[in-house]
């Protein structure tokens, strides 16, 4: 088990229903800037914090060392049955952005007033929540409320370091997008009386409609496809295939009025296979030479027609460098 500086690519050992944390390692790990920086363990020349890192030193590629370090700091995740991928990697990155926050000790907000404005919010954010990982992951969502009882719009903004987009029901093509998931994410919401916000100028609950948008893009998107479902009695998986572009996906339409287009570049997929009890995760990620699958212990190349599957769970997109081209 030695860390292969070259290749970079290294298969990750199951040490019991582990494959939910080897998929999302082997994507985060994808992730240049925060490879780099964890590799080069630049974080200690940045850290104000006095505890020790212990996940950002935790050598990845004995999972048995690093879930055990994890399941110290998060005793949520105790025990070895299958977890949730997309929730592992929110406590991950929650974890290693605290360990290397440039900012520990500054206080907590608390709930901030409805009427500030996003870039206020931003500031106050990176006030107190500053590391790489926020420099990466971190982007700003706009929720905006139109009361329909006296036309008032209000907005809040919130930080997210994923997204977690809706499937639509099948199309009559047979086939979904992302693009639609992404449509129907961003997509106006009626919301009844006893599901909305006070209303400030009513100052009660008021129906009303909201609608989410991207109000500042993260340098790293991640993007959950919500394929599980929660029912009152039992969750059910979705195996829809969705398709995706690998380059060039435009986020402009998602993101502020007239912001032009914001491209991204896919780099690595979180895959999940099977069904809610039986599942198996795997991810397939792009380093400079091409595509590989990671099973585990076992890496082999594929083709870039091979990525698209309906077992795409997590996909891991990065801003591109190339110039925004003109909108279609
Ligand atoms: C992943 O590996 C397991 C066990 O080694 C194997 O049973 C399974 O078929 C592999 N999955 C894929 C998609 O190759
Ligand atoms: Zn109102």
């Amino acid at each position: 088990e030695q860390l292969t500086i070259g290749s970079g690519r290294v298969g990750l050992r199951n040490i019991g229903n582990t494959c939910f944390l080897n998929a999302v390692v082997q994507c985060l790990s994808h992730t240049c800037c925060l490879r780099d920086y964890c590799l080069l363990k630049s974080y200690k020349q940045e850290k104000f914090s006095k505890d020790e890192p212990l996940l950002m030193d935790g050598t990845v590629v004995n999972p048995r060392k690093f879930y055990s370090v994890f399941r110290e700091v998060v005793p949520y995740f105790s025990g070895y049955s299958q977890q949730d991928a997309q929730e592992f990697l929110r406590f991950l990155l929650d974890k290693l952005h605290t360990e290397i926050n440039r900012r520990p000790n500054m206080p907590d907000f608390g709930t901030l007033v409805l009427s500030e404005e996003a870039s206020v919010m931003w500031k106050k954010h990176r006030e107190r929540d500053d590391s790489r990982i926020v420099d990466l992951f971190s982007g700003q969502l706009r929720s905006s409320l139109h009361c329909s009882m006296c036309s008032h719009h209000s907005n809040t903004f919130d930080v997210f370091c994923d997204l977690s987009l809706p499937i639509p029901k099948r199309s009559s093509t047979g086939e979904v997008t992302l693009r639609q998931c992404l449509d129907l994410f961003s997509q106006e919401e009626k919301l009844d009386r006893d599901n909305s916000p006070m209303c400030e100028r009513c100052n009660r609950r008021t129906e009303c409609t909201k609608r989410l948008s991207i109000q500042r893009f993260p340098q790293v998107i991640v993007l959950h496809l919500n394929r599980f479902t929660m029912s009152k009695w039992s969750i059910s998986k979705s195996t829809v295939y969705v398709s995706f572009p690998l380059t060039n996906l435009d986020l402009g339409p998602y993101g502020p009025v007239d912001c032009g287009s914001v491209l991204y570049d896919l780099y690595a997929i979180c895959n999940h296979a099977g069904t809610v009890n039986m599942g198996h995760y795997t991810a397939c990620c792009s380093d400079g030479n091409g595509w590989c699958f990671y099973n585990d212990s076992s890496v082999t190349p594929v083709t870039e027609s091979q990525l698209q599957t309906n077992q795409a769970y997590v996909l891991f997109y990065q801003r591109s460098n190339s110039t925004a081209s003109v909108r279609k």
